[in-house]
């Protein structure tokens, strides 16, 4: 499937953006493990976590679908969890995989788990390691490095200090939840904060984990069903507000977004850019995420360097910002990145080659790329690469180019942001973006 993209000269409006992949997965697998009824509302309708909601019926919760995005799981309880009676596939997910593979070391049964191709060729020893340390095997392809992995847990798993190599929410949420099963307190240290949904959700659900500035300690302990409202997805919301900053006359709010401070670099970069943002935050929060509508105007923008502990707050949000660099009058740096290459593609080469085609001037480097602006871009034929944030960076690229673009291998927008194009044809008022074969 393939998108057909027209420039367009105006963006305007308010718009919502789909719940938030991280928290969507992490409900239905809190809710899975936790005593008593789990109710969702905002629940994320995508492929990526529509797979984590399959895999935790293959395990035995019961899920109900009571309206769009509003899920009932009841849960098994920790020690309720059942040998599912197949592979359980996690499609195009690392966060449904590796949340998976902690939850699984500590049940006394054997999972299998595999996913599609990308997915097959992402890192998974990070997640194994330690949780062979606790105890478990994980045994599975490029000696148990790779999808598929099969897993089976002892009881119970030693308690475990470990220091990730790299800044990684999904490792740390992986030794965390591994954790419930544990002897005793397991702490994790990062190299710098991640994203914590994790701790957050596990305490709304009455699991004590402590924080102290990169360090997570989970005591083990039950978790009791809860409400999760899930707040739109700032990683979603990223593309509308970047193609707000490039098109000629632009302003756009996005409503209800996600602003966990461990989420919003993204933000911070663009400031930085000289973007004017508005950040409307609105009074309560719930399930200790708190949210916020954000209004971005099209205006001049700079060049900047995004590097360091910066980068795991806006890892997902890097294709977006390249397209942001390709407006900005002067280099955008991006350092320290390295991780971008073992995301849903190599995100450093196929931004280079794709975004390069329709005129960018962007030199890739081992763990980022530089971004030489402001550049007319011209429309072209590009690629996504099978990545679903790739796919949207290259349209919003495009809505800014001259003349018309053609995106291929589009399917994959359908992980995260599924209405996406319409979104897009509300704010411009015009069909700017087209499904085309
Ligand atoms: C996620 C963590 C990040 C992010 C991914 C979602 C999560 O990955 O890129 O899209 O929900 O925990 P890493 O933890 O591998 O950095």
């Amino acid at each position: 499937m393939n998108l057909r993209i027209r420039p367009v000269q105006k963006l305007a409006g308010q718009i919502a953006v789909p719940g938030d992949k991280s928290v969507s997965h992490r409900a239905a697998l809190f809710g899975a493990l936790a005593q008593g009824t789990t109710e969702i509302e905002g629940f994320l309708e995508a492929e990526d976590c529509l797979d984590t909601l399959a895999a935790v019926q293959a395990l035995g919760a019961d899920v109900t679908r009571k309206g769009p995005g509003q899920y009932r799981v009841a849960g098994a309880g920790l020690h309720g969890l059942q040998e599912p009676g197949d592979v359980i596939d996690c499609g195009n997910s690392g966060t449904a995989a590796r949340l998976l593979l902690g939850v699984l070391a500590g049940q006394p049964f054997w999972t299998f788990l595999t996913g599609d191709e990308s997915l097959r060729g992402r890192p998974m020893a990070r997640v194994a390691e330690p949780l062979r340390r606790m105890g478990a095997t994980v045994v599975g392809r490029a000696e148990g490095a790779k999808l598929p992995l099969a897993v089976r847990g002892a009881k119970p798993l030693a308690s475990l200090r470990y220091e990730l190599p790299v800044a990684s929410a999904q490792v740390k949420s992986a030794v965390l939840l591994a954790g419930l099963y544990a002897d005793g307190p397991v702490t994790v240290s990062e190299p710098a904060p991640s994203r914590d949904h994790t701790e957050r959700m596990l305490r709304h659900f009455g699991v004590r984990v402590e924080t102290m500035k990169t360090t997570a300690t989970l005591t083990p302990g039950e978790l009791s069903g809860a409400t999760v409202r899930v707040p739109g997805d700032i990683s979603s919301a990223a593309f509308p507000l970047v193609a707000s900053l490039i098109v000629p006359e632009a302003r756009v709010t996005v409503t209800g977004v996600g602003i966990n401070p461990t989420r919003t670099g993204v933000l911070d970069v663009l400031a930085a850019m000289g973007a004017a943002i508005y950040i409307n935050a609105n009074e309560h929060s719930e399930g200790g995420e708190p949210t916020a509508s954000l209004t971005v105007q099209r205006g001049p923008l700079r060049g900047t360097t995004i590097a360091g502990a910066l980068v795991p707050r806006l890892i997902d949000e890097i294709p977006a910002l390249a397209v942001a660099a390709l407006a900005a009058e002067g280099v955008t740096e991006v350092r320290d990145a390295a991780e971008l290459r073992v995301k849903e593609s190599d995100r450093i080469a196929v931004l280079a080659r794709e975004l390069g085609k329709m005129g960018a001037r962007i030199a890739e480097r081992a763990d980022g790329f530089a971004v030489t602006g402001p550049t007319r871009l011209r429309g072209a034929r590009v690629s996504s690469g099978g990545d679903h944030r790739v796919a949207m960076a290259l349209a919003v690229a495009a809505l800014a180019a001259e003349g018309e673009s053609i995106v291929e291998d589009v399917a994959c927008i359908a992980t995260s942001f599924p209405a996406f194009a319409e979104t897009l044809n509300t704010l411009a008022g015009e069909e700017c973006v087209s499904v085309v074969e």
